[in-house]
């Protein structure tokens, strides 16, 4: 079992960090120093990150104003090294996935089975530094590094507690660590948002890690046709292995997708899932819907855009939800995931098309850009091939 080196608690630590300079820059893979932990923050040795697109999207978009240099990385896992004050729960050696939606199990959200909102410690990590002080725990030879989430692409990060999952060290990390986000996502959507029942029928926007961990999900839960929509057409091959029924690239039909999607089922389907962070694919997706029931859940991110759909379609009663994580709330219900994992009630090895090491962040990047993986592991451990 990996091990931690109690004589760096307390002490400034210097290790490597992919830093982001500039939107869309190159990432530099340099000395960072990273603070301890302050009172109810945790510091984690990640041992394995994997790339989401949402680390893209927030990189590439400048629109969204966010400062740099930044720390991005959000799907992990990792050591405890040290916790600050107040932590009495956690300690240095546990095996931990660091979460981009916290629970703080006091506010009304988390008192709610009915979402897995926090309104202490939720999304809103995306600002530059951390919750108490406002100061980020990175720096740069002195200048301050912005934090992003989890900030997992660091060999050391510091996250607030209600930010921290601890799982059973039996887990292995390098794969558990696509459960900080996309495939706990799509099992999520699945289970919980749709509620899928044995013969429905969905239609799957977006073949990627979170689309197809929907198909997988779906396929198991006993859905009766998975329609899966890319327009990437290498992901009608990918798309099959992983259960998709019937494959649609949008671009090659002489008419819009969701007519097709209506023929073929007889009015729509039950559930579509939006899993490629477009606006008009979200209003594809609902018009792909049977009326009555049909119901399109939104697991794609589009930061603050708006979507489009016909309020008559509400009133024939399909409706639009969407969710963050899958609606898991992660202390209280990601632990017993890991555990299925270790069950073999899923699979997520499936998802890692690659494994890199960390210092090829970039290469993993051009990859996820070009579409030609699902998730890349990268591994801090740099003896990986
Ligand atoms: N119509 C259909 N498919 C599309 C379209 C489109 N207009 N545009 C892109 N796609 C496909 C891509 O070809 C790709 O196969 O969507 C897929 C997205 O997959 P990934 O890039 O691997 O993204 P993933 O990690 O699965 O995340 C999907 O969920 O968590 C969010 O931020 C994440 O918004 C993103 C979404
Ligand atoms: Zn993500
Ligand atoms: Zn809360």
């Amino acid at each position: 079992m990996e091990t931690v080196e109690e004589i760096t608690v307390g002490k400034v630590i210097t290790c490597k960090a992919a830093v982001a300079w500039e939107p869309k820059g190159k990432f530099i893979v340099q000395d960072v120093q990273v603070d301890p932990p302050l009172a109810m923050e945790v510091r984690i040795k990640v041992t394995h990150t994997s790339l989401c697109r949402s680390d893209l999207f927030f990189w590439t978009n400048e629109a969204l104003g966010h400062t740099f240099p930044r720390i991005f990385g959000h799907e992990a896992a990792g050591i405890v090294e040290s916790v600050g004050e107040g932590i009495d729960d956690l300690k240095p050696g546990d095996h931990v996935l660091p979460v981009f939606t916290g629970e703080c199990k006091e506010c009304k959200y988390c008192a709610s089975p009915k979402t897995n909102l926090c309104s202490k410690f939720g999304t809103e990590s995306l600002a530059t530094g951390m919750k108490g002080d406002g100061k980020s725990r990175f720096s740069v030879n002195g200048k301050p590094v912005s934090r992003f989430l989890g900030s997992t692409f660091s060999e050391y990060t510091v996250v607030e507690y209600p930010y921290v999952v601890k799982i059973n060290p039996v887990a292995p990390l390098d794969k558990v660590c696509l459960l900080g986000c996309g495939v706990t996502a799509g099992i999520g959507a699945v289970r919980r948002i749709a509620q899928l029942e044995p013969g429905a029928t969905i239609a799957v926007f977006g073949l990627g890690t979170v689309g197809l961990s929907v198909v997988k999900e779906a396929q198991r839960r006993g859905a009766s046709r998975i329609i899966g929509v890319d327009i990437n057409i290498n992901k009608a091959a990918e798309g099959n292995f992983f259960g998709v029924t019937d494959f649609f690239n949008p671009d090659n039909l002489d008419k819009p997708v969701e007519e097709v999607i209506k023929e073929l089922t007889g009015g729509g389907v039950d559930y579509a899932f939006e899993c490629v962070g477009n606006p008009k694919v979200m209003a594809t997706a609902f018009a792909s819907c049977q009326d009555g029931w049909g119901t399109t859940i939104v697991l794609g991110v589009a930061g603050p855009a708006t979507v489009s759909i016909p309020t008559r379609s509400l009133l024939t009663g399909r409706c639009m939800k969407g969710t963050l994580y899958g609606g898991y709330k992660p202390k209280t219900d990601v632990p017993a995931l890991v555990e299925q994992y270790l069950h073999k009630d899923f699979d997520v090895e499936e998802f890692i098309t690659h494994n890199l090491p960390f210092s090829r962040i970039n290469d993993a990047f051009k990859l996820l850009q070009a579409g030609e993986c699902l998730r890349t592991v990268l591994h801090y451990n740099e003896t990986v091939n």
